[in-house]
């Protein structure tokens, strides 16, 4: 790239020029969540993705979470600045597998976490977030058998949270699987009047020690409305970003790893977008999302099911 090029103008400019939009998630690098026009947490952004009237939509964010805006919006162009960002409970599932593991529990129905591939939605009966998990699961009949894939974590605190017997898929997110219980006990003791907040893909052993468990925007909303001055936050640190901006007299402390500080939990996927790469996908406008339309016809399916039952 040219150095006296200024990336921030040349997007703001290519944006217009292409009748462009930029959603980014907020596990993104502070400074593409400044200049995207809608920050969101995975409810959020899916929605956003099937209203907008944008031409081009620029997710900065996993290939998971850019698939489910072409489903939705398969008319549009669905560029993401890095093909690589995947996930690894979307690799935790691999569609052939899954699709025996379906066949073997013919009498149940299947919830999918959204963090998947466009090829286990189209197995799926309904999709989830962590923001709208409990609301769809209180919505089936209380003797429904229920597939729940790909998050073992996720699923085993909406089966012990909602009293519901589920078959789970034993996928995990390496991020939320960092997390340290014996350091966070020690941090908590540190900071006695600090709440924690967590998101639902972290282990039961730390969801256990929180006083909020919820989607990132949920854990957004309970840092700016607790009355605590300091909070600590057990999910990817980017998110703080927000948190600071929202609430600059607060105190926002990552969860530890094993050694004792946050570094190790930033998503290696999230971190492979770049300014200059968001810079170069929208210029370009490559690398897109491409899928097989009868994948994306039945992963669309489950999709607008979950849109059609979210609170
Ligand atoms: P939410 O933003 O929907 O809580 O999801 C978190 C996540 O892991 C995204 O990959
Ligand atoms: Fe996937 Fe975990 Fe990264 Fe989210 S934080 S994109 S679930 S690996």
């Amino acid at each position: 790239l040219d150095p006296g090029l200024d990336i921030m103008d040349e997007i703001g400019r290519l944006r217009r020029e292409k009748n462009a939009v930029i959603l980014a998630h907020y596990y993104q690098a502070p400074e593409i969540q400044d200049i995207a026009d809608f920050v969101g947490d995975s409810l959020d952004l899916s929605r956003k993705a099937a209203a907008t009237d944008a031409d081009v939509i620029v997710f900065c964010g996993v290939r998971f979470m850019a698939e489910v805006a072409k489903i939705l919006s398969p008319g549009k162009t669905v560029v993401l600045p890095d093909m690589k960002a995947g996930c690894s409970l979307e690799d935790s599932c691999p569609p052939d597998d899954f699709r025996k593991f379906v066949e073997a529990h013919p009498d149940h129905m299947v919830l999918s976490y959204i963090n998947c591939s466009a090829a286990v939605k189209a197995l799926t009966d309904i999709i989830v977030t962590s923001s709208n998990a409990e609301h769809i699961v209180n919505q089936l009949p209380a003797d429904q058998k229920i597939i729940f894939a790909p998050d073992r974590h996720l699923g085993g605190y909406l089966s012990r949270k909602l009293n519901r017997d589920m078959v789970l898929w034993p996928g995990t997110c390496i991020v939320h699987e960092q997390f340290s219980e014996k350091e966070l006990v020690k941090l908590m003791a540190r900071h006695p009047d600090a709440p924690v907040a967590a998101h639902p893909e972290c282990p039961a052993q730390i969801v256990r020690h929180a006083s909020h468990v919820g989607s990132t925007s949920s854990i957004l909303k309970f840092a700016s409305e607790t009355d605590a001055e300091t909070i600590i936050v057990a999910t990817e640190p980017h998110i703080i970003h927000q948190m600071e901006k929202a609430s600059p007299h607060k105190t926002f402390i990552g969860a530890p790893g094993a050694d004792g500080n946050c570094n190790c939990n930033t998503c290696p996927f999230m971190a492979l977008n770049t300014i200059e790469k968001l810079y170069l996908c929208l210029r370009d406008l490559t690398p897109t999302i491409e899928l097989d339309e009868t994948v994306r016809v039945a992963a669309e399916r489950p999709l607008r099911r979950m849109l059609e039952m979210s609170p």
